[in-house]
């Protein structure tokens, strides 16, 4: 038991924090890099489609409440990952956070835990990207060929299922973006993100000014808070909660920032920066659009893929109609690319403490990238893009995301109480009030998510602790050290070395 509890000693990660050479992840990551990094991430799927959708079935108009609930816990969290990401520059997040902080065992779950959030996240986000263009194309008069699909039993159950290829496609396409280097990639999100903040401003200067300009008219903001249907969730204050479990998806990414700590230049201070910045800047971007936009559309209208379009369409220009439409298409690539950025590097950390197959953390001599990671991740997020509908992929991914920052906050705790000395560049304020708000907040969340969601989430961390006790327990790095009593410090060489 005591050996599951091993931790990866802080001296070793520092030390792998600074590796330089042909087999290290290149520092090519500047403050503004890992701002457009966040937001890249962040500013997605969750505010271009679910905001109308969550009004509409869920809280009306005071989605911006749940907006605001959803940042608050965000905040919290966030706070404590950038004490983590300044401390421990390295790849992995919160994987490599809990790895020093609570154990092998925590640490693995962790790992595993976070492919919901990337690997799924990314998938989620592919579907939602397919469905925009399809929307798009149809608009400007272009018709994409129909998804196959094929009907099946399965134990007993007919089962439909369609071939989302678009999906597969684009995953394919920002994989390849991916091998081929971290600046290329961080150059590409920050040409989008450009576009697509340009894009969610340009939505709320026109929408802001055509309400003043017309005497706040019109006004669908009566009543704000929709009265409970009598279904708990529908409505009402229960359905304020159930709008900030399902908006909370707008908000992921932030702490995708944090994966990349490794190939940041200066990480002790442009890591809080990313994380926190990011944060703040789509906090106050989603209360201004969601406030505008129920106020110019019926909330009962919003159950659209494209809500942010229709409600645009109100204000009668017709240029920014087009351009919205194109900037969510651009501004959904980003969160992608992010996505899978962060869930190849935490392959990548993984295989180099041993936990996981030496082939993930094979750089590519030219590219310095993780490229068979990338590849093999992208492939999987591909079939998944495919294959699973959005409402299993987008709630696995919240899920996933709330227990990572459960076992963050939790983490950087444990370690004020463990390790008080250690050079803390970002201090999360009033610990530990700030963490257990964090831990309180991500807890009522996931309750608020559907049964099946927490029956799958178990179901898919029974499986990874399979796969640790039958693997990486055995080639754990940490575990063989205490095995043959090296020093807990000892040197650690990459598999690519
Ligand atoms: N926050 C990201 C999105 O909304 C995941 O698409």
């Amino acid at each position: 038991m005591a050996k599951l509890l091993a931790t990866k000693p802080l001296d070793t990660l520092l030390k792998e924090s600074q590796e330089t050479g042909e087999h290290s992840l290149k520092r090519a990551l500047g403050p503004i890099n890992l701002l457009t990094l966040g937001i890249g991430a962040i500013i997605g799927a969750g505010i271009f489609v679910i905001t109308g959708q969550a009004a509409a079935q869920f809280a009306g108009p005071a989605i911006l409440f749940s907006f605001i609930l959803a940042g608050i816990a965000c905040a919290f969290a966030g706070l404590c990952y950038a004490e983590f990401a300044s401390m421990i520059p390295i790849a992995g997040s919160a994987y490599t956070y809990s790895y020093a902080t609570l154990g092998e065992l925590v640490a693995w779950i962790i790992g595993w835990d976070l492919i919901l959030e990337y690997a799924f996240g990314a998938a989620t986000v592919a579907v939602g990207w397919s469905g925009h263009l399809r929307a798009f194309l149809k608009d400007i008069g272009l018709g994409l060929p129909p998804m196959p699909s094929s009907n099946f039993v399965l134990f007993g159950r007919n089962v439909h299922l369609t071939y989302d290829y678009v999906g597969f496609l684009v995953i394919m396409a920002i994989t390849t973006i991916l091998v081929i280097g971290i600046k290329e990639s961080a150059n590409f999100t920050t040409a989008i993100v450009i576009l697509k903040v340009a894009v969610v401003c340009i939505f709320i200067a026109l929408a802001g000014g055509f309400l003043m300009k017309h005497n706040w008219q019109p006004n669908h903001w009566h009543p704000f808070i929709p009265a409970n249907t009598g279904e708990n969730g529908h409505f009402g204050w229960s359905g304020v909660l159930r709008g900030a479990g399902v908006v909370f998806f707008a908000y992921i990414g932030f702490d995708a920032v944090s994966t990349a700590a490794q190939e940041a230049k200066n990480p002790k201070k442009d890591m809080p920066f990313g994380i926190l910045g990011s944060l703040i800047i789509c906090t106050v971007l989603y209360i201004l659009v969601s406030g505008l936009l129920t106020h110019l559309v019926p909330y009962q209208e919003l159950n659209v893929p494209d809500p942010v379009v229709v409600g645009i369409r109100v204000t009668g220009q017709q240029w920014a109609t087009f351009l919205v439409e194109l900037g969510a298409i651009a501004g959904l690539a980003t969160v992608m690319l992010v996505m899978l950025l962060g869930q190849s590097r935490v392959f990548y950390s993984m295989s180099r403490d041993g936990l996981l197959w030496p082939w993930a953390s094979k750089i590519h001599p030219r590219f310095r990238t993780p490229y068979i990671s990338s590849i093999v991740v992208g492939f999987f997020v591909a079939i998944l893009a495919t294959l699973v509908p959005l409402s299993v992929l987008d709630e696995m991914t919240s899920v996933g995301t709330l227990l990572a920052f459960v076992l963050v906050s939790a983490g950087v705790w444990v370690m004020r109480r463990t390790h008080p000395e250690l050079n803390r560049p970002f201090r999360t304020p009033m610990v530990p009030l700030v963490p257990i708000l964090a831990i309180l907040f991500s807890g009522v969340l996931i309750i608020g998510l559907s049964p099946m969601t927490q029956l799958r989430l178990v179901v898919w961390l029974i499986i990874g602790l399979a796969i640790y006790f039958g693997y990486g327990r055995k080639h754990s790095k940490v575990q063989n050290a205490l095995a043959n009593n090296r020093p807990a410090g000892a040197p650690q060489r990459s598999m690519a070395d």
